[in-house]
C-alpha cells in the first residue's frame, strides 16, 4: 500500500481542509479522487489515502444498472452520501447534484445543495455544465457550500452532446470549454472536473485556472484524476470507456467466489463445524427429551 498522506487538524478530526487542494496544485502534488457509493467503499478509499470522494450520479449506471445517470434522484444521492461519510473520514466527500435538482433556479439549486450537506453530510457538491450552471454555482457558493464544476462530457446532458462522446475536439468547442471552466472558477468553484477532452485542451484549462482540475479521460496534465469505482475495479458489466484503467478484476473474483459457495452448498461442504454454534450437552439432552 502507498505511503499514508498526512492527517490534518481541522474542524472535523483529520478531514483534509478544502484550501489544501489549491496548495496541492501550487506544489504540483496530484489530487486523487474516486467515486464511492456506500460505507465500505468510503472506508477503503480513506484507508488508501484518497483525497476526494465523489458520490457520483454514475451510481445510476454502475449500481442501479440504468443506461444513463438522468433518472438518479436527490434522495438517492442523499442516502448514498450518508453511507459514504460513515466510512470516509479524511477525504473530502463531494455529492453530485443529480439532473433536475438545480436546473430550475438558483433557489432550487441552493435548497438541494443544502440537503446534500445537511442531511447527507457532504463536504461539497458538484454540478455539470457551464451556461446556467454558472449562476447556480455562484448561488450555492454564496450560501456557504463549496462547489465543484464539471465540463467536457457531461453525462446528464449527453443527448444534447450527441451521446457519451469526447468533447472539445474543434478549436471553437475547445475554447468554449476553457471559457466555461473559467466562468465556473469566477463563480467560486474550488475545482473543475474535465471529462473526456483531448489532453491539450485539458492542459490549456489547467494552465488557465488557479483552482485545480480533476481529469477523467483528459490525459495526465490535469491537477488530479478521478475514476469510477466499479470501472477501475472491474466490477461493472457494461463497456467501460477507453479512459478507464482497470486496477483489479473484482467481477471475476466475486463470480468465482459465488460459484464455489454454490458448489459447497449443493454438495454439503458448507457449513462446517466451525461455522456453527455449540450448545451445553445437558441443555441439548433436555431439549431432546422435550421433543419425545
Ligand atoms: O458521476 C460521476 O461519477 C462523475 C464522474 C465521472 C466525474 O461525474
Amino acid at each position: 500500500m502507498s505511503e499514508k498522506p498526512p492527517r490534518y487538524a481541522s474542524w472535523t478530526a483529520g478531514k483534509l481542509p478544502l484550501p489544501e487542494l489549491a496548495e496541492m496544485k501550487r506544489r504540483g502534488d496530484k489530487i486523487v479522487m474516486v467515486t464511492a457509493y456506500d460505507a465500505p467503499s468510503g472506508r477503503l478509499a480513506d484507508a488508501a489515502g484518497v483525497d476526494l470522494i465523489l458520490v457520483g450520479d454514475s451510481s445510476g449506471m454502475v449500481v442501479q444498472g440504468r443506461e444513463s445517470t438522468v433518472p438518479v434522484t436527490l434522495d438517492e444521492i442523499v442516502f448514498m452520501t450518508q453511507w459514504v461519510t460513515r466510512g470516509a473520514k479524511r477525504p473530502l466527500v463531494v455529492a453530485d447534484m443529480p439532473f433536475g435538482s438545480y436546473e430550475e433556479s438558483d433557489e432550487q439549486a441552493v435548497r438541494n445543495a443544502v440537503r446534500l450537506v445537511k442531511e447527507g453530510g457532504a463536504d461539497a457538491v458538484k454540478l455539470e455544465r457551464g451556461g446556467t450552471s454558472v449562476s447556480r454555482a455562484r448561488a450555492i457558493v454564496g450560501a456557504g457550500i463549496p462547489v465543484m464544476g464539471h465540463v467536457g462530457l457531461t453525462p446528464q446532458t449527453a443527448t444534447v452532446l450527441g451521446g457519451f462522446k469526447a468533447q472539445g475536439r474543434t478549436a471553437e468547442r475547445a475554447a468554449q470549454l476553457v471559457a466555461d471552466a473559467l466562468a465556473l472558477q469566477d463563480a467560486g468553484c474550488f475545482a473543475i472536473v474535465l471529462e473526456a477532452v483531448p489532453p491539450a485542451v485539458a492542459r490549456a484549462a489547467t494552465d488557465a485556472l488557479v483552482v485545480p482540475t480533476i481529469g477523467i479521460g483528459a490525459g495526465r496534465d490535469t491537477d488530479g484524476q478521478v475514476l469510477v469505482w466499479h470501472d477501475m475495479l472491474g466490477f461493472y458489466e457494461g463497456r467501460a470507456p477507453r479512459f478507464v484503467k482497470r486496477y483489479a478484476d473484482l467481477g471475476e473474483v466475486i463470480a468465482d467466489a459465488l460459484a464455489r459457495y454454490a458448489q459447497d452448498v449443493r454438495t454439503g461442504a458448507f457449513p462446517e463445524k466451525q461455522h456453527t454454534y455449540a450448545m451445553p450437552e445437558e441443555e441439548l439432552e433436555a431439549f431432546r427429551a422435550s421433543l419425545r
